[in-house]
């Protein structure tokens, strides 16, 4: 017998202010044909006055306890991955916890920026595989809509709001990519890639800060690393290419997600595709996407599925997990 961390329920949030790419056009020299091009990016959320990382994360996890029938006791461990917590601290996820009417347990934030999920994902994989939690509920929630340069066009335009959630529970399996579960996670990072995508701001200069990037730098590494960490953490999981029902990627560029399933030999129709919509929502995109992908009654129960996501740092890794 093989212990699992077994997906219970999905669910996300995202706020009702929704920007086309022409809103854009009347204060930045760019366009919608620009945009949608170059990044497949047609609209995103961005969140209302009152609307915080918290607070989506909120609405996101009690959609995803709700689908699992479990109510916030029933967690030992919340995770939120996320680089836009409301405060400096205390962490998004005690104010969570709080939100929830969580009384019990323990709650703590982790940040690897685009890959957070995959990362948030990853520790509570091991927490449960450790018996250190039964079960637990993995949030990635942005409002990087308030770490943005609305006079830089490179950037502004790429970025959304919005939150999406998980409920793991331990389960036994027979130790087979058969089971359901998490099979298997790939983790990488490299910090001397930090001044290709950062923030200008933090503690040390008492401002908030904004969002810097390279893209077309970020762009270089993103397809070979997204597929050597999908394809690390197929081979450990014991399964190929032609076994994976859904692709599960990091919403930021249709362009990055189309070279990287044709990189691992699989065709775009088995990949979850949310980027037109909600533009690069950091580390709440795969978790918006697997609960889009739900929804819209692509994945199932049984499917394998492959998530992959690279970020500031660089951090990078890949989850194989069958739903
Ligand atoms: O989620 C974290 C990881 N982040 C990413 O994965 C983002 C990765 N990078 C990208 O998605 C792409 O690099 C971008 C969408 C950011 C940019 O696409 P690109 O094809 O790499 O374009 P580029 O940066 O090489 O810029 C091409 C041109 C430049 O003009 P010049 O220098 O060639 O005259 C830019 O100034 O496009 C210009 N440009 C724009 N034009 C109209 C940049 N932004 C805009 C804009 N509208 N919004």
């Amino acid at each position: 017998m093989t212990l699992r961390a077994v997906i219970k329920g999905v669910g996300h949030y995202l706020p009702t202010r929704i920007v086309e790419n022409a809103e854009f056009e009347a204060t930045l020299d760019t366009n919608d044909e620009w945009i949608r091009a170059r990044s497949g990016i047609e609209r995103r959320h961005f969140a209302g006055d009152g609307e915080t990382t918290s607070s989506m994360a909120t609405a996101a996890a009690r959609a995803a306890l709700d689908m699992a029938g479990l109510v916030p006791d029933d967690v030992d461990a919340l995770i939120v991955a996320t680089s836009t917590a409301d405060l400096t601290f205390p962490s998004a996820a005690t104010m969570v916890q709080a939100q929830l009417g969580m009384t019990r347990g323990f709650a703590f934030d982790i940040q690897a920026v685009c890959a957070g999920f995959i990362f948030a994902l990853s520790n509570a994989n091991a927490l449960i595989l450790s018996g250190q939690a039964k079960r637990g509920i993995v949030i990635g929630a942005e409002t990087f809509s308030r770490i943005l340069d609305w006079t830089d066009r490179s950037t502004c335009v790429l970025f959304g709001d919005g939150a999406g959630a998980v409920v793991l529970e331990a389960a036994q399996g027979v130790g087979t990519p058969a089971d359901r579960g998490i099979l298997s996670t790939d983790l990488k990072s490299d910090g001397t890639y930090r001044e290709l995508l950062y923030v200008d701001g933090g503690v040390s200069t008492g401002t908030t800060g904004v969002l810097r990037m390279q893209g077309n730098q970020v762009f270089r590494h993103a397809v070979e690393k997204l597929s050597q960490t999908a394809t690390t953490a197929m081979a450990s999981a014991g399964v190929e290419a032609c076994d994976v029902d859904w692709i599960v990627p990091h919403q930021a560029n249709i362009r990055i997600i189309q070279g990287t399933a044709k990189k691992l030999g699989l065709p775009m129709d088995k990949v979850v595709v949310t980027v037109q919509d909600h533009g690069n929502t950091s580390a709440a995109s795969i978790p918006l996407a697997l609960s889009v992908g739900v929804a819209r009654g692509q994945i199932k129960r049984g499917d394998l599925v492959v998530t992959e996501a690279i970020g500031g740092g660089l951090a990078w890794g890949a989850v194989v997990l069958r739903w």
